[in-house]
């Protein structure tokens, strides 16, 4: 009996059983039997079979809504540093428009909104649409008001800056919430049209993991049509295998899971003579944004991955890119043990346990890679980060200090 459900969600929603189990789905279905009276399964199955409205119930009973703000942190960081790098170049007019599918209970695509606000991006100039296949999730989201759950991490500034407390959880200001449009979608609605115009970015991340194969092709296939060509599509760290086989390459920014279509044309030069109004970060201190590991690792993506690094360390690159933390560190412990101590692979090391969490480690790993090379402007910029989120800030001013002498001698 509940394989009819499966079939039934598979349908809708496009849910492989497989990727929560059928217990999950039995619990689903259970909750739903005794919210609607009904004696048994067979008696609900002809419910659902019959209204629109139950398939949706039976839908909010079996999502998986898990997401919190700035979750996996270098995609928001390096969200920011896209527009300024690539799409103003290009752009010095319009709207850089964004997408978050799905959205889930908002703190994704609100926390684009506040990476590109701290990062001094102007409110005018881009819009974020957030859809989701849950209606009650969206609401959620519309209330903007919430709870410890979506606040995880060390490094909850941003909290300070956005949130005011309400209740026993906090609202988000509405400065940010005008950023964003929700709406009810489903991705694999083949007539879902969520904007008028191609996104230059696309967010799916954490849903195409419980697809299966052939609907996964159907997801992704929706996904381009909604990208611009040169338009960014960033997943989820389980899901970047899947778009390497679907003619994506990534576009170097470690742990950040960010891809392009391979066949976009590289970023072209800016199309004005004078550099348009919003070309850097403005010089203030929102220059670097205040999240730990954010990559404002300060320079293009494409030159993060230098052709001269010694293979070890650009291998642990590509996998940490991929997502695949615990061999990136394996491949840096091994290249370390072959080769010897070299800073780039001590910042790498850090980069990646910063990625898992584990800032102590990160700290150490970015002090050992600065020890090698004082000049390490990674380092500089990670480590002032991760002081600041712990509060240091004169440690951290030091840092970001030394940084910036770097980075205008580099400039001069
Ligand atoms: C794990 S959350 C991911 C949220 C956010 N992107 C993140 O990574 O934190 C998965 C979301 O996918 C939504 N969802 C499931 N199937 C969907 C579909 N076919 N179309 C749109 N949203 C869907 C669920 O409602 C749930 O909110």
């Amino acid at each position: 009996m509940i394989a009819a459900f499966e079939v039934l969600l598979k349908q809708t929603m496009g849910l492989d059983a497989a990727s929560i189990g059928t217990s999950a789905i039995e619990r689903a279905v259970q909750q739903r039997l005794v919210a609607c009276g009904l004696k048994d399964e067979e008696a609900y199955l002809e419910r659902v079979r019959a209204s629109a409205d139950e398939v949706q119930e039976l839908i909010e009973a079996v999502i998986v809504p898990e997401t919190w703000f700035f979750r996996d942190r270098e995609a928001f960081a390096a969200l920011a540093r896209m527009v300024y790098e690539e799409w103003l170049l290009t752009r010095p007019e319009g709207v850089f428009r964004v997408l978050s599918l799905p959205c889930s209970t908002g703190e994704e695509p609100y926390s684009m909104a506040m990476a590109l606000l701290d990062a001094g991006f102007p409110a005018d100039r881009f819009r974020i649409d957030a859809l989701d296949i849950s209606a009650r999730s969206l609401a959620h989201a519309r209330r903007a008001v919430f709870g410890r759950n979506s606040f995880r991490g060390g490094d909850l500034d941003f909290r300070a800056r956005h949130f005011a407390p309400a209740g026993s959880g906090w609202q988000l200001a509405e400065a940010v919430r005008k950023q964003v449009e929700f709406h009810q979608g489903n991705l694999l609605d083949p007539g879902l049209n969520p904007g008028a115009a191609a996104y230059d970015v696309v967010f799916c991340r954490n849903l195409l993991i419980y697809f299966d194969r052939a609907t996964q092709d159907r997801a992704i296939a929706a996904l381009v049509r909604f990208l611009a060509l040169k338009g960014w599509l960033f997943v989820g760290p389980a899901e970047t295998g899947l778009l390497l086989s679907h003619g994506f390459s990534s576009v170097k920014v470690p742990l950040a899971f960010a891809f392009r279509r391979a066949e976009a044309p590289p970023a072209e030069p800016p199309a004005v003579k004078n550099p348009v109004a919003f070309r850097r970060p403005p010089p203030s201190p929102r220059v670097v944004p205040p999240m730990p590991f954010s990559s404002v690792v300060l320079r293009t993506p494409a030159a993060l991955i230098p052709s001269d690094l010694p293979t070890g360390i650009e291998q642990a690159m590509r996998l940490a890119d991929q997502g695949r933390l615990v061999e990136a560190a394996k491949t840096c412990e091994e290249h370390l043990r072959a080769q010897g101590p070299s800073a780039q692979a001590f910042f790498v090391m850090g980069l990646v346990r910063d990625a898992s969490g584990g800032h102590a480690d990160a700290a150490e790993f970015y002090r050992k890679a600065l020890y090698l090379d004082p000049q390490h402007h990674e380092a500089l910029v990670q480590l002032a980060l991760l002081l600041e989120g712990q509060g240091n800030k004169s440690g951290a001013k030091v840092l970001a200090d030394r940084a910036r002498r770097i980075e205008q001698k580099t400039v001069k």
